[in-house]
């Protein structure tokens, strides 16, 4: 391996900086680790990557060429699942499909409503006729959507319009979470005198119908009561749990990782470790103790500094995770712990395991409430995921599936492809530190190029179309060659849906205890990432831009 490879990667120049007092060949090993973690926590399908596959990733290192594509972030909804996801029965709602609106049809027959032309002068918005047209309506134009439940319709602003609420579902999604939509419709009536809808309104235009927002009173993370402004998604219910009384916390068992060496490395670092802990509390029926802070990476903050404090919430879906694994909040955990402990004679059992080498097997038998490791080892010994490795690989799968991106990011997702009513294409432009270097991706820069991606693009898009661009080139005006072309989208022309008048900066400072959450650029990856699996035609950079490989040359 050559040192000159290893120099460009960000990685690599952090640990260069962390252990320069260290001899060389613990720096190699190090690397070593390093690159391993970006190839393996980076599968292009998590799901698929069988264990052994991931050990024979861990032990071939000699080839430290790969290279980890932070433009895209992958998680559990994205992943074609294996088994049907089960859905927790309050979410089990029938898709509105056409059988469906037969049934209501014939509902209607039976009501015997006139149905001389008389009766449809104007538009009766409560009229169950209405609805069935917009059910129908919504079925025939949105294919990409499944349509949960809508609610009866409001008029609109003029006499022959609607205003029309409903819950969906992307199909693309494979999460079961419900979005929003409401949108105004404009009726005509049709030959035998029925309902037809002469013009649909955009995304979110039937402002009447959008609900009154009542949320109850909520929690904030502090443990104050606050007066809840009418803020946000009244779906998200993130609330960190308590554990109640002390004997609730006696009856459990945990298992808690001190925070260990990987605190404030990459995100894939932080993913690949936090998997590991959970899978491991899985394998032992315990319950794993969390710590919702999490440190952002300095590759992710405008800041270029490491930032601690960031809550998990902001990035992934805590109420998924609360609803599929049994997770505790550190301090809400600590809180109980301190509790029974004091003034009893009989401590809590606690079995402190201080290195990674005592591997999850060994642990199965242990009776112990509390199961404490701790990760004091210098580096890398001190990485948590370490626990995963070798033999444990067979045993701990790492659950994808329990993590999911936060709802909050998605409503942006939602909101981006809805203002473009799901008919757009999408390309992805992987640029930043592999188009600089040549020695691994000796085409990717040119064949990136604007005058490139119109060339290619033109074969592929039909001109005109609403193309998004997930990039993470980060010079706004590179792709303005391609508006000659298309309508051309970028992730900052939406920068109104988390500016300061935003429904998600009201819910992230809510969360943040009234501080303001910057929008970093780990969520610009997770909604980059969605929209462009949400496209009709989706063009990837490497396989459809260029023949350079994704890892670095001679990979593919
Ligand atoms: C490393 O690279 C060499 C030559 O490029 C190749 O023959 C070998 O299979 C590679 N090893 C791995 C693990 O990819
Ligand atoms: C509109 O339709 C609903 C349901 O059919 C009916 O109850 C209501 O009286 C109608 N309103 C008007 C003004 O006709
Ligand atoms: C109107 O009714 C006639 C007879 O029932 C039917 O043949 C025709 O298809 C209907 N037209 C529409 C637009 O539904
Ligand atoms: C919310 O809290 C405020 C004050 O804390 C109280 O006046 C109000 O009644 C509460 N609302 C609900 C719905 O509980
Ligand atoms: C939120 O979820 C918790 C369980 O995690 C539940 O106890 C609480 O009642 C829920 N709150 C609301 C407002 O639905
Ligand atoms: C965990 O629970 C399952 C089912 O309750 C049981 O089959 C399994 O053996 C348990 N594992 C451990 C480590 O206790
Ligand atoms: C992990 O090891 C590094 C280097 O040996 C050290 O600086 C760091 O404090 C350690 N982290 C923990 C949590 O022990
Ligand atoms: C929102 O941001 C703008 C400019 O960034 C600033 O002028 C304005 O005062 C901010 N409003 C609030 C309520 O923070
Ligand atoms: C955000 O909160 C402020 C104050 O609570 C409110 O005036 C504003 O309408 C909210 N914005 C959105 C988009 O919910
Ligand atoms: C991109 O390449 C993949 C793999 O060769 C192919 O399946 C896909 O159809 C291509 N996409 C387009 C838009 O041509």
């Amino acid at each position: 391996m050559k040192e000159s490879e290893l120099s460009t990667e960000p990685i690599g120049q952090n640990l260069i900086k962390l252990i320069s007092n260290l001899c060389f060949s613990v720096f190699v090993f190090s690397v070593l680790i390093f690159t391993v973690i970006a190839i393996t926590y980076q599968p292009p399908d998590p799901w698929l990557e069988s264990a052994p596959a991931l050990t024979k990733l861990f032990t071939q290192t000699e080839n430290a060429t790969f290279k980890n594509d932070d433009s895209i972030l992958k998680t559990g909804e994205d992943v074609v699942l294996v088994a049907a996801p089960e859905v927790p029965p309050a979410l089990a709602i029938n898709p509105i499909t056409e059988t469906v609106i037969e049934k209501s049809e014939e509902k209607i027959l039976n009501l015997n409503l006139k149905s001389d032309c008389e009766d449809l002068k104007f538009v009766n918005c409560s009229d169950p006729r209405v609805l069935v047209t917009v059910e129908r309506f919504n079925l025939k134009t949105f294919k990409f959507i499944v349509f949960l439940e809508y609610q009866t319709p409001v008029s609109g602003s003029k006499l022959d319009e609607c205003d029309v609420a409903w819950r969906f579902r992307n199909k693309k999604e494979k999460s079961w979470r419900k979005y929003r939509d409401f949108r105004r419709f404009k009726f005509g009536i049709g030959e035998n005198c029925t309902y037809n809808v002469v013009h649909a309104g955009g995304w979110h235009s039937g402002i009447n119908a959008r609900r009154p927002r009542n949320r109850p009173n909520t929690t904030s993370s502090s443990g104050n009561l606050r007066l809840a402004p009418p803020v946000g998604d009244e779906e998200i219910n993130d609330t960190i749990p308590t554990l109640g009384s002390e004997m609730n916390f006696r009856k459990g068992k945990y298992l808690y990782y001190a925070r260990g060496g990987d605190y404030c490395k990459g995100m894939n670092h932080y993913l690949w470790s936090f998997l590991c802990g959970l899978g491991e509390a899985m394998y032992l029926n315990r319950t794993f103790v969390m710590d919702l802070s999490v440190c952002l990476s300095a590759t992710y903050n405008p800041s270029n500094r490491d930032e601690e404090g960031k809550d998990f919430r902001f990035y992934f879906d805590f109420e998924h995770l609360k609803e599929v694994a049994s997770v505790v909040e550190e301090s809400e955990f600590l809180r109980g712990w301190k509790k029974w402990n004091r003034g009893r004679k009989r401590k809590v059992p606690v079995k402190k395991v201080t290195t990674y080498k005592v591997t999850p097997m060994q642990l199965k038998k242990d009776k112990s409430t509390i199961i404490w490791r701790q990760f004091d080892a210098p580096e890398p010994e001190n990485y948590s995921y370490r626990v995963c490795e070798g033999q444990a690989a067979k045993y701990i799968q790492r659950p994808w599936h329990a993590l999911w991106k936060s709802k909050r990011l998605m409503n942006i997702v939602t909101e981006i492809s809805g203002q473009m009513d799901w008919d757009f294409d999408a390309v992805h432009v992987v640029r930043g530190e592999k188009a600089q270097n040549i020695e691994l991706w000796p085409h990717l820069d040119a064949d990136t190029s604007p005058d490139a991606l119109l060339t290619k693009l033109k074969v592929l898009i039909q001109p005109w179309r609403n193309l998004y661009i997930a990039t993470n080139e980060p010079f706004y005006n590179y792709f303005d060659k391609l508006r000659s072309q298309y309508k051309v989208r970028l992730l900052d022309d939406y920068k109104e849906l988390w500016s300061n008048k935003s429904e998600w900066y009201n819910e992230t400072t809510l969360l943040n205890d009234g501080k303001p959450v910057e929008f970093d650029g780990y969520m610009r990856v997770a909604v980059d990432t969605e929209v462009l699996y949400r496209a009709k035609t989706r063009v990837e950079t490497f396989y459809n831009l260029t023949k350079d490989c994704k890892d670095g040359i001679n990979t593919c």
